[in-house]
């Protein structure tokens, strides 16, 4: 049994990556569960004097919280700029100033959609560095790039019309939970 949680890294109400992580739960193998994580659209800038002076924002702390108590996370987010979206960048600073590290040998998946061909290639390995830093468990393989994604889904719909795209992504998390079975909260 686990219990993941998912976090999107695009803020938009159209967004493709969204509809990536809308079909998680719908394909997550036996004995898992996937929602998604509190949102952290609403965090201020990364500022250390708010950290020094007015403590931590509660999203911080609520979304550390689900963090601390998943058994792993799933990210699901868009290239920007050949890396990570400002949103996400600056949640994930947040969480990093915490005591009680929440990533650390915390098991972790990365997906990535885009119109573009590569499926957001380069903001995962961005996201995997920062990972690193976290100390967290990056699941290497298989990866989930999700390129020509407006091809790929009923943009009013939010459905998949890829099976291929839906049987990578079960196959992934299946491997997830293999691995957290295997590594799950051991550094
Ligand atoms: C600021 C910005 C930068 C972008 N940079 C990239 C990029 O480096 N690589 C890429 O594949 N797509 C890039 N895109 C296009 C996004 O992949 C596209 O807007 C996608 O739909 C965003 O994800 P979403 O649908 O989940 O919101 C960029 C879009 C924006 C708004």
């Amino acid at each position: 049994m686990s219990n993941i949680i998912s976090i999107c890294g695009s803020l938009r109400k159209g967004s493709y990556n969204r509809m990536v992580m809308n079909l998680l739960p719908g394909l997550a193998p036996a004995g898992m569960t996937i929602k998604e994580a509190p949102s952290f659209a609403e965090l201020p800038l990364y500022n250390a004097d708010i950290q020094n002076t007015l403590s931590f924002p509660a999203a911080v702390n609520t979304l550390a919280d689900a963090i601390r108590a998943a058994d792993g996370v799933i990210f699901c987010t868009p290239e920007y700029n050949f890396s990570l979206p400002g949103g996400l960048k600056n949640a994930i600073d947040w969480i990093s100033r915490l005591p009680n590290q929440p990533f650390a040998a915390k098991p972790v998946a990365t997906q990535s959609a885009s119109p573009g061909p590569l499926g957001g290639g380069r903001v995962q390995y961005d996201l995997r560095r920062m990972m690193v830093f976290l100390d967290a468990l990056t699941l290497n393989k298989p990866e989930i790039f999700i390129g020509s994604c407006a091809a790929k889904f009923d943009d009013k719909t939010g459905a998949l019309k890829d099976d291929a795209t839906g049987k990578f992504i079960a196959q992934q998390l299946e491997a997830f939970a293999k691995f957290i079975e295997r590594h799950g909260g051991k550094v």
